[in-house]
């Protein structure tokens, strides 16, 4: 990737503290599973109440990023451990969601890809056939949620957690797993796409015949408004479907959310507002959001042309400088990095500009796939 001397000197410099920032971090927390830290520091979501949480694999996929980047065993060692916790998780299936993507990919998942660990591959397809039950052959969908009133209830962040299962495809050769992926990408670009490339965040289908019922008021502003780590999930997954699938059409969807994205991030210097569409105050920030579209748009600079890459990749860059200035925290004594987090619009201040391990998450993999040092986790 050809960046400016001076974004290149920038990348170099985060790298370095994002190493010295993680090792503490590492040597702090170790194997214990974190979210986000209050009064600077983690707590550990291992506990049977918390360990179904979908946030649970980023700690341990920012460990494999470390070890493939740096190749210090000590990161190898923290993500094993938290491997063997998540096992509580996969044992009971009923109360795992569709996110058995975001926690096994960065786990068990990254395991096998990096070290070909057997018993990390049986893991991984546990998951995906987890996945692979919460699809409606009628509806032609993955089920997100448990709920009993959410049977038929889909929702966009889901396309990150179908790489799993062309992982499995790839892995066994079953069509099933994949044929699921494909059928669910192209029912969620119908139906939760909107024509004027933003996006919504939940649908609802009848889920005895499939059809559409509703928009559900989401974890953006309310259901017509545009929530920004939503539309960074559509661009990042069908940058993906298209990797793993080679169609086309998801890639000129990846292409089209990607150019609605930097539009509205930079009305706001490259930091994206949590909702696109949301009151003018208050201003409520997400640098999640940033992070995780920029990842998305490094991933289609890699899919398109020459002459159409600086888009993407200057886009990725100035949306993590703009929000990496803005909001990481490099005291080595504090956890968590980057600040300006934020959950959803609806569920309290305390929710509101805090760092999220996801954040941490994606910056981290920015930064190393700017380097040419990431390990690919999706
Ligand atoms: N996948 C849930 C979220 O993005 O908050």
């Amino acid at each position: 990737m050809k960046l400016s001397a001076e974004n290149a000197a920038w990348v170099e410099e985060t790298w370095k503290k994002l190493q010295e920032k993680i090792s503490a971090e590492a040597d702090r927390v170790g194997d214990r599973i974190p979210y986000i830290p209050e009064n600077g520091k983690y707590s550990d979501c291992s506990t049977p109440e918390k360990i179904n949480g979908w946030t649970n694999g980023f700690w341990v996929g920012m460990m494999w990023q470390m070890y493939h980047a740096t190749g210090d065993k000590k990161y190898l060692e923290i993500a094993r451990g938290c491997e063997k916790k998540l096992d509580m998780a996969l044992a009971d299936g009923t109360k795992v969601s569709h996110d058995v993507g975001f926690m096994w990919l960065h786990s068990a998942v990254a395991d096998y890809r990096l070290t070909g660990n057997e018993e990390s591959k049986v893991r991984g397809l546990h998951a995906a056939s987890l996945l692979a039950g919460r699809y409606n052959p009628d509806g032609e969908f993955i089920r997100a949620w448990n709920p009993s009133d959410r049977i038929g209830w889909v929702i966009i962040d889901c396309m990150m957690n179908v790489p799993l299962l062309y992982w499995a495809y790839d892995v066994t050769g079953d069509p099933r797993y994949k044929q699921i992926a494909l059928h669910h990408a192209d029912k969620c670009m119908k139906d939760l796409l909107r024509p004027d490339g933003s996006t919504y965040h939940i649908v609802a289908f009848n889920p005895n015949t499939g059809e559409k019922e509703w928009y559900p008021d989401p974890q953006g502003y309310n259901a017509e408004s545009s929530w920004s780590r939503g539309h960074a999930w559509a661009i990042y997954g069908y940058a993906l479907s298209y990797k793993h699938s080679g169609k086309q059409e998801y890639l000129e969807a990846a292409k089209a959310l990607a150019h609605y994205f930097l539009a509205n991030a930079a009305q706001t210097g490259y930091v994206p507002l949590l909702d696109f569409r949301a009151p003018a105050e208050p201003v409520y920030y997400d640098s999640t959001a940033a992070m995780c579209a920029a990842c998305g748009m490094l991933e289609i600079a890699q899919a398109v042309p020459e002459f159409e890459k600086p888009l993407y990749e200057n886009g990725a860059v100035n949306m993590l400088k703009a929000t990496a200035e803005k909001f990481c925290n490099w005291k080595l004594e504090e956890d968590g990095i980057l600040g300006g987090g934020s959950v959803a619009y609806h569920r309290g201040e305390d929710q509101i500009h805090v760092p999220i391990i996801y954040g941490d998450y994606f910056m981290l993999e920015a930064v190393l796939r700017l380097l040419d040092k990431d390990c690919f986790i999706w």
